[in-house]
C-alpha cells in the first residue's frame, strides 16, 4: 500500500515535470523577438570577415536544432539614465550545443573559441569593442505555447532566477543557422597570423584600433571582456 502510495505519488510529480516542460511542438526552428530585426545565421554574423551585419532595431534570437544545437543573436540597447541621449550598443552571438533537463532547465553550452561581442558607446568613443564572448547560460524552465492572438508559436524561457524573457516567436523551420559546428577553432594560446590579420582587418573596418600589430590579441580580447558594463543602467529587450 505504501508502495503503491509512493508510485502514485512520483507518478504524479513526473507528470507535473511533465506539464512544467509541455511544449504543443518541438524547440527546432528560429524563434526571434516580437521586432523580428534580428534573426540568427548570416544575415547577422559574418564569421568568415568577422563582421557584425548591424539589424536594424534591437531584438533577440535563438535558433534550434532538434538534434541538440542552438546558435543566439541578441542586439541591446543600454539607456544611460543620466545621459538619455547617450545609450549604448551590445551585439551578441554564440553558438553550441545545448541540453534539456529532466527538471525542465535548459543550458546552452557555446564553442568557447566562436562567441563574439561587440560593444560600443558612441557618445564617448569612436571604437567599438569587438571580443570573444563564451557565456553558459542556464535557463531554469522553458515552455512552447500557441499565441492566438499573433497566431504562431509561442517560446517562453524563464531565467536562471524564474525571471522571464521577452517571448519569442516561430519564424523559421528549419532554423536558420550558420554551421552547427566549430567555425574559429583556437589553435594555441596566440592567435595564428592568420587570425590576427583576419581580426586586425575587421577591427579596423569597426573603426576600432590596437595599439600596434603584434600586440598579443587574446590578451586584449580578455582585458577587453573583463570590462563589465556599469550598474544601474537598464536593459532593454525588444
Ligand atoms: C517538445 O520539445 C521536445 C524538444 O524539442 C521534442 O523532443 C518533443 O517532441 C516536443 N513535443 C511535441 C509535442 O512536439
Ligand atoms: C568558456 O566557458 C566555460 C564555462 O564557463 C569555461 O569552462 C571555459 O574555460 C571558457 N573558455 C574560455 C576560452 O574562456
Ligand atoms: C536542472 O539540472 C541541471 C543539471 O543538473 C542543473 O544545472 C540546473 O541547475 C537544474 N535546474 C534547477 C532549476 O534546479
Amino acid at each position: 500500500m505504501r508502495t503503491d502510495l509512493t508510485a502514485a505519488l512520483l507518478f504524479f510529480a513526473s507528470s507535473i515535470r511533465t506539464a512544467v516542460a509541455g511544449n504543443v511542438t518541438a524547440l527546432g526552428g528560429t524563434w526571434t523577438s516580437k521586432s523580428d530585426t534580428v534573426v540568427t545565421g548570416p544575415d547577422f554574423y559574418d564569421p568568415v570577415g568577422e563582421r557584425f551585419l548591424e539589424p536594424r532595431l534591437p531584438g533577440t534570437s535563438f535558433s534550434f536544432t532538434n538534434d541538440g544545437y542552438f546558435e543566439e543573436a541578441i542586439y541591446t540597447v543600454v539607456g544611460n539614465p543620466t545621459k538619455p541621449e547617450c545609450p549604448t550598443a551590445l551585439i551578441i552571438w554564440q553558438h553550441g550545443t545545448y541540453t534539456l533537463y529532466d527538471n525542465g532547465s535548459m543550458v546552452l553550452f557555446p564553442y568557447e573559441s566562436d562567441g563574439r561581442k561587440l560593444w560600443s558607446d558612441p557618445c564617448n568613443s569612436k571604437t567599438s569593442i569587438y571580443t570573444r564572448y563564451n557565456q553558459t547560460e542556464l535557463y531554469r524552465s522553458w515552455e512552447i505555447v500557441l499565441d492566438d492572438y499573433r497566431g504562431q508559436y509561442r517560446l517562453n524561457l524563464f531565467k536562471f532566477d524564474g525571471a522571464p524573457m521577452n517571448p519569442l516567436y516561430l519564424t523559421y523551420n528549419p532554423p536558420q543557422m550558420l554551421p552547427t559546428t566549430t567555425i574559429n577553432p583556437i589553435q594555441s594560446a596566440t592567435p595564428t597570423s592568420t587570425t590576427a590579420a583576419k581580426i586586425k582587418r575587421s577591427l579596423m573596418g569597426l573603426q576600432a584600433s590596437l595599439p600596434d600589430a603584434t600586440t598579443n590579441l587574446d590578451f586584449w580580447w580578455y582585458t577587453a571582456a573583463g570590462m563589465t558594463l556599469v550598474g544601474g543602467v537598464g536593459w532593454y529587450f525588444v
